[in-house]
């Protein structure tokens, strides 16, 4: 009896031991795998030959006229924004609720305020950051505030020009909700103050608050102006700060139009406006157009530009001398 029991424990002792003996061990003998399951079969990876098919690729395109189980998106107007003659809809599909704007703010907060900013004016922390990308334009200008719900839906599903899409991050529920949310920015930043007051604000507290920031801004503005005093001016600095703003996104240098005019030759030209008027390209034009691109907007084009009225005096300078040497 003792014999037996004595017995078992070692037994079981040197079990444990065989057992956990294996964990972490390195071997060149490939593991145990008792159960096979079907874990060890013929077949063809993805993007791999197979010698069965005519055309030799083992991925088989959908067979035609089918469509996968959940790929079916026949409501054109809620999956691209569009409607059946290709136009940009109007308006929102979805139904305008308070969880929907707050489900838009959560995305935006995440997918958008970096380059749009909070507010959506465009002064995201890539922008305050300097990070040189493409500045993001403004929600807020009335060029944007005319575009249909479909342009903002189509600009987060396709990307826009300089700015890549979010589809594969954004649900199609969550990128109308966004535009919904960009609505809301659009009309709270382009309120009066008669329709202000239908609201429960302390209309005082806002206006302190706003001329606290504003000061603060001009702080900064000035702090910035001393700092760029005597900066260098020439167009090799300039030729760097075109790069370093991506500038040439939309500006090409060899006469080809791209989303703005070609600078080549722009300096001392006559500019035709779309509103009509005309003016010569000299310095003051130019450096209004860096700073102040939608007060004059060159004819044939769109006000797609967004200002660039922060960068130092000097780079601004920098950017006209670089400018004349394109001929
Ligand atoms: C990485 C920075 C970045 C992020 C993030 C970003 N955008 Fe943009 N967006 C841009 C830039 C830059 C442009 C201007 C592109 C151009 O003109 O080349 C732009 C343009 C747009 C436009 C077109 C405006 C016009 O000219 O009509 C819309 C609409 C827009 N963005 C919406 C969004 C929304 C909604 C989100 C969030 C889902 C978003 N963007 C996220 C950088 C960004
Ligand atoms: C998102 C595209 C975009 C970017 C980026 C951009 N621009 Fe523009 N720019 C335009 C468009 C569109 C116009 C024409 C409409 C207008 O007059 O505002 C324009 C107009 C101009 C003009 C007037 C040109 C003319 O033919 O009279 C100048 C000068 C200019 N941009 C300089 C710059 C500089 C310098 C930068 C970089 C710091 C820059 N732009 C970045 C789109 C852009």
């Amino acid at each position: 009896m003792k014999m037996n029991k004595s017995f078992a424990l070692s037994a079981f002792a040197a079990l444990t031991l065989a057992l956990s003996g294996c964990q972490g061990m390195i071997s060149d003998k490939p593991g145990i795998h008792p159960n096979q399951n079907m874990d060890y079969q013929d077949k063809f990876k993805a993007q791999e030959y197979n010698p069965f098919f005519a055309d030799g690729r083992a991925m088989r395109t959908p067979v035609e006229g089918t469509v996968a189980r959940g790929g079916l998106r026949q409501d054109i107007a809620y999956y691209e924004g569009v409607d059946e003659q290709g136009n940009l809809i109007a308006e929102n599909p979805l139904t305008i609720t308070k969880e929907l704007l707050y489900r838009g703010q959560d995305r935006y907060d995440i997918y958008c305020a970096v380059c749009h900013g909070g507010v959506g004016d465009g002064k995201g922390i890539i922008m305050t950051g300097q990070y040189g990308y493409v500045p993001a334009p403004n929600f807020h200008s009335d060029y944007i505030r005319e575009q249909p719900d479909g342009h903002f839906y189509g600009a987060i599903t396709n990307g826009i020009r300089s700015m890549p899409a979010y589809n594969t991050q954004i649900k199609v529920e969550d990128r109308w909700a966004i535009v919904a949310y960009i609505r809301a920015l659009q009309k709270s930043q382009n309120i009066n103050e008669l329709e202000i007051l239908e609201f429960n604000v302390d209309l005082a507290a806002l206006r302190e608050t706003y001329d606290q920031e504003q000061a603060k801004l001009a702080a900064l503005e000035e702090a910035k102006a001393a700092a760029a005093q005597g900066g260098e001016i020439s167009a090799a600095l300039g030729q760097q700060v075109f790069t370093r703003n991506a500038c040439g996104a939309c500006h090409s240098i060899d006469g080809s139009a791209l989303v703005g005019p070609s600078l080549q030759g722009l300096y001392g030209k006559t500019r035709n406006f779309e509103d009509g008027t005309t003016t010569t390209a000299n310095d003051d034009y130019i450096y209004n157009s860096i700073i102040n691109p939608m007060d004059q907007i060159v004819e044939g084009y769109l006000p797609q530009m967004v200002p660039y009225d922060y960068l130092p005096e000097n780079e601004i300078r920098s950017l006209i001398e670089y400018i004349k040497t394109l001929e």
